[in-house]
């Protein structure tokens, strides 16, 4: 089939690569020349495990082109993905111009029978929008689809070749059938396509990953009970998700939620409510919370060091919001430097990935190490943020030699309380015995 992607960001790039990978032949459009000259030369312009050998291939293989010309894309494909930015309005609704603007254009430029499909997570109601501002402008035959994406960052090529559902709005039994054969190389295992209407998985997205981060949440508050009453969450946790209802993943703890999506979809889902006069009052408590998670480590932190951060050195390890990403977009490593620093702490920070990113924003107000021992050098505290794998088994005992006092804030659950207590270490964790 012949596939277009409008719009090379994550979603788009990776929707465009894995269709091209099962023989479609794809054609990406994006307004950014500089990036799509990159592209044609085989440039993965973001970090995700795996992308790089597919775009290789598939660009040899003459199956995977990019463009700047929007023009050319609307010719070519008998399938348009829109995989267009909704950035947050001040208000926390998504903003739907990138989508519009663009459909506007597909009305005007289109000669023959197409499918758009909204693969942004878009309010409620949009592909209704899609369709009358191309109707308004069309003089041939379309369909508008709903097609929400539900892809990990770090995991995206591996939940995209591999999806556990794919959930297909649509109003025409033509193009379900074109979406259908387009995804059929990717459930052959058995897993559904789930076709609804526009509307219902318009809300389908939304609503995933709303309970998703509600259910961190609400571990995350089990955790801070933890604290206060002397239970360990980890066993709480075991406890709870071995029940098939609940089950084990997202049970995990930390200092928060962060991302491209969920807080973004959280809130704007939130103010779709409120649009409506319907107050999502869990919503509301999901983000009140979390934005307390993200410091709930920073008493502690003060309390140790005699309440005074003024030219205390913290060693941070892990800056993107999550392991297998160089995302940094509501890292809950970003509040708590931001407020350590103005404490009047000394950062020196390490992340495999993320440094560039956080450079970007936060200029030489951090110290970047090399490495992650190189960070703790002579450090008051080591403050972990993400759970990097290389962080999960360090040699202690040097770590120790490089720390000024062996003190290990993780924010993530890394280590198992005994050992580090038998290691030495004053170790504070999220919702466990602390080790002092
Ligand atoms: C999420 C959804 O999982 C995906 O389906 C959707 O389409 C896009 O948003 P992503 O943002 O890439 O994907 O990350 P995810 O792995 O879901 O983690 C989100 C955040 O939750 C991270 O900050 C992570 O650290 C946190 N998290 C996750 C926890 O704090 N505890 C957990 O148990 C799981």
């Amino acid at each position: 089939m012949k596939i277009t992607v409008v719009g090379t960001g994550y979603v788009g790039l990776v929707t465009g690569t894995c269709l091209a990978e099962t023989g479609n032949e794809v054609i990406c459009v994006d307004i950014d020349a500089e990036k799509v000259s990159k592209m044609q030369n085989g440039v993965v312009p973001i970090y995700e495990p795996h992308l790089d050998v597919l775009f290789e291939r598939n660009i040899k293989a003459d199956r995977l082109k990019f463009t700047t010309s929007l023009d050319e894309g609307l010719v070519f494909g008998e399938i348009i993905f829109l995989a267009l930015p909704t950035p947050e309005d001040e208000d926390g609704s998504a903003d739907l111009s990138y989508v519009l603007n663009v459909s506007e254009e597909i009305g005007k430029k289109i000669q023959s029978y197409k499918v758009i499909v909204d693969k942004s997570t878009v309010p409620v109601g949009t592909a209704e929008k899609v369709h009358a501002v191309i109707a308004a402008n069309a003089s041939c035959d379309f369909d508008v689809v709903s097609n929400p994406e539900f892809l990990r960052e770090g995991f995206a090529v591996d939940d995209f070749l591999k999806p556990e559902r794919i959930i297909i709005g649509s109003s025409s039994d033509k193009a379900t059938k074109l979406m259908q054969r387009l995804y059929s190389p990717f459930v052959r295992s058995g897993n559904p396509i789930i076709v609804m209407d526009e509307k219902s998985a318009e809300l389908t997205k939304y609503a995933a990953n709303s309970f998703l981060a509600t259910k961190i949440t609400f571990m995350n508050e089990i955790a801070n009970y933890c604290e206060k009453v002397g239970a360990d969450v980890d066993k709480v946790r075991a406890g709870m998700g071995s029940d098939s209802r609940i089950g084990k993943r997202f049970l995990f703890p930390g200092i928060g939620y962060g991302g491209s999506c969920f807080p973004k979809d959280v809130k704007a889902l939130r103010k779709a409510g409120k649009d409506k006069d319907y107050d999502f009052k869990i919503l509301e408590s999901v983000i009140k919370v979390n934005d307390a998670q993200k410091t709930v480590l920073l008493p502690k932190i003060e309390a140790y060091l005699g309440n005074n951060l003024t030219g205390k050195k913290i060693a941070v390890w892990g800056l993107a919001f999550k392991p297998e990403t160089d995302d940094i977009r509501e890292a809950p490593s970003i509040y708590m430097m931001k407020a350590l620093l103005e404490k009047g702490a000394e950062l020196t920070v390490f992340d495999p990935e993320a440094m560039p990113n956080i450079k970007k924003s936060f200029g030489n107000t951090l110290t970047y190490a090399d490495s992650m021992y190189g960070a703790t050098e002579g450090a008051d505290a080591l403050l972990i943020c993400t759970e990097w794998s290389i962080f999960r088994t360090p040699n202690f005992q040097k770590l120790k030699g490089l720390l000024n006092q062996p003190a290990i804030f993780d924010g993530r659950n890394l280590y198992n309380t005994e050992d580090l207590q038998a290691e030495g270490f004053t170790y504070i964790s999220i919702g466990r015995k602390e080790i002092n």
